[in-house]
């Protein structure tokens, strides 16, 4: 074992507050430390300095800025360049001298005793630490669902080299993007573009190389193996072969049997064999098995002998390294609301009306039509959509039909950006009326409908913005996805800045799938979806993270606890009942770790024992009678909580001790009672993100329930229940950590 130990004073602001040369001392005392360097600017010449430490160490200590929250000098840039003189990415600690100790003490006495014993932690802990190595990803994607999102990731990843498969339940492409006659653009000018155009341009897209599009087909059952996804796909039997098919439409002619056209609600009629609309992609006629009665006449007109009647469906499984639902969004089911009469014939929602003015209703225009808004009240939530495409539906009815009265009545107008505003300024020059009332009810009388308002709005037609809901709970669910209680996926924490990603790794969200999009920001989230595949894909590989869980099988007794806490869907129970992680999509979190009755599952590199060997040094240079405080500080939220004391210069006393631990609920009880039973310690705070924002969903909430309940048996176990305590403590709550420190201290 080969260590090597690089201090940095942080241009003096470390050495001038503590004696540095005290520390370098020390640490040259230290058994298996071959190098000791000091630098003064670590981040100025980072390459340099550690071309000192190339090939005669194996593990690596810096003592200087926060990993957490250095701004030049982050864990993941450490860690690149230490890959980079041949240091894995686990065997290395940091030693957190400046925002921690030297610009949080007065006392250069106390910080220096303090950054002696923080060494010795992270000595004791880069000892003991496993390298990690990487796992094997299959360079290709599934996309679910070929709706504009995911046609747009397709086409994109192709061009970057990532194959991409796209799964589609229906037989065309386009999803309900090609039931929309006209579509809004939104940027620049409030201006429509046909589905007839678009459609057509991103189909061809994904008929090209390095695309594999298999429509008529359903994902039924996911596997996670080696790091990717091993996925069960159920494809329908395909009777008119697609590459073979001219689109001549001689079999439509000749087929005897005439259904309704659900492409059009059952507006128009279709044949058995047939396409549900002109430029349906691919360009193939396709055959409603349920209605078609095998008679062959089509088959004895078809001039490519396309047709196979007696073709099979088959069940396609294949690995993916990564995995991006796009399965667009569905609509509310209106006939729940009783008092808006969806059930009668003249009541319809926004896409219904979509294609009734393609079919220019049948022939029967109506004279009057009213839209009612909005639902979300009743949902829980506002939809973002229903309002601009009121808005733009009530525009084309006033400029297609000059003679309609077109009224809109609303609760709260909310058409959001610049085009859409302009698409209701436009509806009333042309003399849409907008009411702001509440709808009481929708009556039909005398074959007449009446919109109950504070007024009654006489109507031929009644159409309702419905509220949009999720599309993908049940696929979701098979990939592990969590979803909020409306049934969207939960982005990973923080949301702001990873808003693509799930809680399972490598599976993304895009468009209405993910929440309410309208037509060009589902193609954008389709592009950003392709980036974060490309990211993830490009090598071929992921190198495993430094902390990832694993399971001692004798110890195992199969219980299940730990597959149902993980929040990132990374563990499963095997045949023999023993559990097993996946470490290609393991975060490393421990929340498995505290839940496991029988200590079974550990987080390599943050193993119970490995935190208490910490603890065990924590306080070896504190004085006599000091007062011995540890804080247990989360990796992400309460640790830069910590770092933000030092760097808004507050001042704490120079005895308490922070350790990052994952997730605050990788803390298990065990530890906690053992510090404290064998007066490793004094006071224990254990810290975590604010609720609703734990990384690991609900660790933080898990760990205030359970330091609670150890709360209440201490006092029987002879502890003084005071001598623990939990705080949630965000980022910017830097003050109330310093307060609670500065309390435990006194
Ligand atoms: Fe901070 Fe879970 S990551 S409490």
């Amino acid at each position: 074992m080969r260590i090597g130990v690089l201090f940095c004073t942080c241009g003096g602001t470390i050495s001038e507050k503590l004696d540095l040369k005290k520390v370098e001392d020390f640490a040259k005392t230290l058994e298996d430390v071959v190098i000791v360097e000091t630098t003064d600017l670590f981040c100025e010449k980072p390459e340099e300095i550690l071309e000192k430490f190339k090939g005669k160490i194996d593990r690596f200590i810096f003592a200087g800025c926060s990993e957490r929250s250095s701004l030049k000098m982050g864990e993941d840039k450490l860690s690149s360049l230490l890959e980079n003189i041949g240091i894995n990415r686990a065997m290395f600690e940091t030693v957190n001298l400046r925002e921690q100790c030297a610009w949080i003490h007065d006392n250069r006495d106390g910080a220096t005793r303090k950054a002696m014993d923080q060494l010795m932690m992270s000595y004791v802990k880069v000892k003991t630490n496993i390298p990690q190595g990487s796992v094997k990803l299959a360079k290709r994607a599934l996309i679910i669902g070929a709706g504009v999102a995911g046609m747009k990731c397709a086409s994109d990843l192709a061009k970057v080299g990532i194959e991409a498969v796209i799964v589609e339940k229906k037989p065309y492409i386009g999803g309900k993007t090609s039931m929309i006659p006209m579509l809004f653009q939104c940027e620049g000018y409030a201006s429509m573009c046909t589905s007839e155009c678009i459609i057509p341009v991103m189909g061809r897209e994904v008929q090209k190389e390095g695309i594999k599009l298999i429509t008529n087909a359903e994902v039924v059952d996911v596997a996670k193996e080696d790091g990717n996804f091993k996925v069960k796909i159920e494809k329908k039997a395909m009777m008119v072969k697609p590459d073979k098919c001219v689109s001549c439409g001689k079999c439509a002619e000749v087929c005897p049997i005439e259904i309704e056209n659900p492409f059009d609600f059952g507006l128009t009629k279709r044949k058995a064999i047939d396409k549900d609309f002109s430029l349906a992609m691919p360009d193939s006629y396709t055959i409603d098995a349920e209605a078609c009665n095998k008679c062959g006449s089509c088959v004895s007109v078809c001039p490519t002998n396309a047709i196979d009647l007696e073709a099979k469906g088959e069940i396609i499984e294949e690995k993916f390294g990564a995995v991006v639902i796009a399965t667009g969004f569905e609509g509310y089911d209106m006939k729940k609301f009783e008092k808006l009469s969806y059930s009668h014939p003249n009541v319809v929602t926004l896409l219904e009306l979509e294609r009734l003015i393609k079919n220019n209703f049948g022939g029967k225009v109506p004279e009057s039509v009213v839209f009612v808004l909005c639902q979300k009240d009743e949902v829980g939530y506002c939809s973002k959509l229903c309002c601009p495409i009121t808005a733009k539906l009530a525009f084309r009815l006033a400029a297609l039909y000059p003679e309609m009265e077109v009224t809109v009545v609303y609760k709260n107008l909310r058409t959001y950006g610049r085009a859409f505003e302009e698409f209701r300024r436009k509806c009333e020059m042309q003399g849409v009326e907008f009411v702001n009332s509440e709808v009481r009810e929708i009556k039909a009388e005398n074959g007449t409908l009446k919109v109950i308002t504070d007024e009654e709005i006489e109507a031929d037609l009644v159409v309702l913005a419905d509220p949009l809901v999720p599309s993908a709970i049940k696929l979701m669910k098979l990939f592990g996805v969590k979803l909020d209680k409306y049934g969207f996926p939960i982005e990973f924490q923080p949301r702001i800045i990873t808003p693509m990603e799930t809680y399972v790794d490598r599976v993304y969200a895009a468009g209405m799938a993910r929440s309410f999009k309208d037509i060009q920001e589902s193609v954008e989230s389709g592009s950003a979806a392709a980036m974060k595949v490309y990211e993830a894909l490009k090598d071929g590989e992921k190198k495993l993270q430094k902390y990832v869980s694993m399971v001692n099988s004798d110890k195992c007794i199969g219980c299940g606890i730990c597959r149902e806490t993980c929040p990132h869907n990374a563990i499963s129970v095997d045949e023999n009942l023993k559990s097993k992680v996946n470490p290609g999509f393991c975060k490393g979190c421990g929340l498995c770790t505290s839940v496991c009755p029988t200590g079974a599952i550990q987080v390599m590199n943050f193993e119970d024992w490995q935190l208490m060997k910490q603890i065990d040094v924590a306080f070896s240079h504190a004085k006599d009678g000091e007062k011995r405080v540890l804080a247990l500080l989360c990796y992400w939220c309460s640790y830069a909580a910590g770092d933000l004391m030092g760097r808004y210069g507050l001042k704490l006393p120079a005895n308490f001790r922070s350790i990052r631990v994952r997730c605050s609920a990788s803390v298990s009880n065990w530890v906690l009672l053992k510090a404290l039973m064998e007066n490793k310690v004094d006071a224990i705070l254990v810290a975590g993100c604010p609720p609703n924002n734990c990384h690991h969903l609900y660790g933080n909430e898990m760990e205030d329930k359970r330091i609670a309940s150890l709360k209440a048996i201490m006092p029987e176990i002879g502890l003084d229940e005071n001598s623990l305590r939990w705080e949630y403590v965000g980022v910017g709550m830097w003050k109330k950590l310093a307060d609670v420190l500065n309390k435990m201290s006194s």
